[in-house]
């Protein structure tokens, strides 16, 4: 029996006053997370696709209820990134071209590309999603605490879940398809993808959000996967936040090599995502919601209180 468990978790996203910038604090990663909830309608919707087209060609039964419970994972989780994207798209209404354009991009991937390379791209990406999350969860007092606690919550559940189903995405492809060159030889063209996105967001938030309300900010998300890009990011960085304000300030360089060396060794032919460092903050986040669910939406004022 899968232990993964779907939540369904409303969060409290209804009102118009949701900032842009949701963690005056660390603007980067502020935009980092808003990022995420662009892309991952799109990104989740064609995971659900491709897992529902998979499945009738996996023949363990157990990994056929994985890959139900982690597909409805996805699903909520695409539900409740529409229900953070409403909050913004309500105060700045021209950010519905942008997800449309994100989505777009995704179902044309969909409507195009075979089968295992859509599995193959959500193995490379889910892949990685441990090692890079670890370091935001093992930061939580920085880089969540000081932020509005509604999208806070919403993306330290996300997080956690991601974790939680670290090894479906892969299990789902070897399953399917199995090839471990042929999934190595789809990043290159993971990576120009992921560009693609980054770069119809980045453009997206300067255009369609006021910089009064931090739509400048976009500036600080690469306009692509290229050197010059992330280059041309890092400078906007210097320009327009201090130093304490970057994504990874005051998080030590043995954590961040752990990291880079995880989003190595996360492609590598023996990887297994079950082996993985886990952050601490995943499970005490799963002990938690057991003994009061409401503290999903709301994880520093409800349940058995702050950490
Ligand atoms: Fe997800
Ligand atoms: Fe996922």
């Amino acid at each position: 029996m899968t232990n993964l468990q779907v939540r369904r978790v409303r969060f409290d996203l209804a009102g118009d006053d949701v900032p842009f910038n949701w963690n005056p604090q660390r603007p980067a990663f502020a935009m980092q997370c808003n990022l995420i909830t662009f892309f991952a309608p799109g990104f989740e919707k064609m995971i659900v696709d491709a897992t529902r087209e998979a499945i009738p060609l996996m023949r363990d039964p157990r990994q056929v209820e994985e890959a139900n419970a982690y597909l409805r994972q996805e699903a909520q989780h695409s539900a409740a990134h529409m229900s953070h994207f409403r909050a913004l798209a309500r105060r700045w209404p021209g950010l519905q071209e942008t997800l449309d354009e994100v989505i777009a991009s995704y179902d044309r991937l969909t409507a195009t590309k075979p089968l295992a390379w859509r599995l193959a791209y959500t193995a490379v990406i889910e892949n990685t999603f441990t090692p890079y999350f670890k370091v935001f969860l093992d930061h939580e007092d920085k880089l969540f605490a000081p932020g509005d606690e509604r999208v806070a919550s919403l993306f330290i559940w996300h997080f956690c879940e991601e974790i939680e189903h670290r090894g479906s995405a892969l299990m789902v492809y070897d399953a399917a398809h199995g090839d471990f060159l042929y999934r190595v030889r789809t990043i290159p063209a993971v990576v120009r993808h992921l560009g693609e996105v980054l770069s119809i967001v980045s453009r997206g938030f300067q255009t369609h959000v006021p910089a009064a309300d931090g739509g400048h900010f976009g500036r600080l998300l690469p306009d692509g996967l290229t050197p010059r890009s992330m280059l041309a990011a890092a400078r906007s960085a210097r320009r327009m936040t201090e130093p304490g304000q970057a994504t990874y300030a005051g998080v030590p360089k043995k954590e961040m090599l752990a990291m880079l060396t995880g989003l190595v060794q996360s492609q590598g032919p023996s990887h297994d995502p079950a082996d993985e460092n886990l952050p601490p903050l995943a499970g005490q986040w799963f002990d938690r919601y057991e003994q009061e669910p409401k503290c999903a939406a709301r994880w520093y004022s409800v349940g058995v209180g702050r950490r």
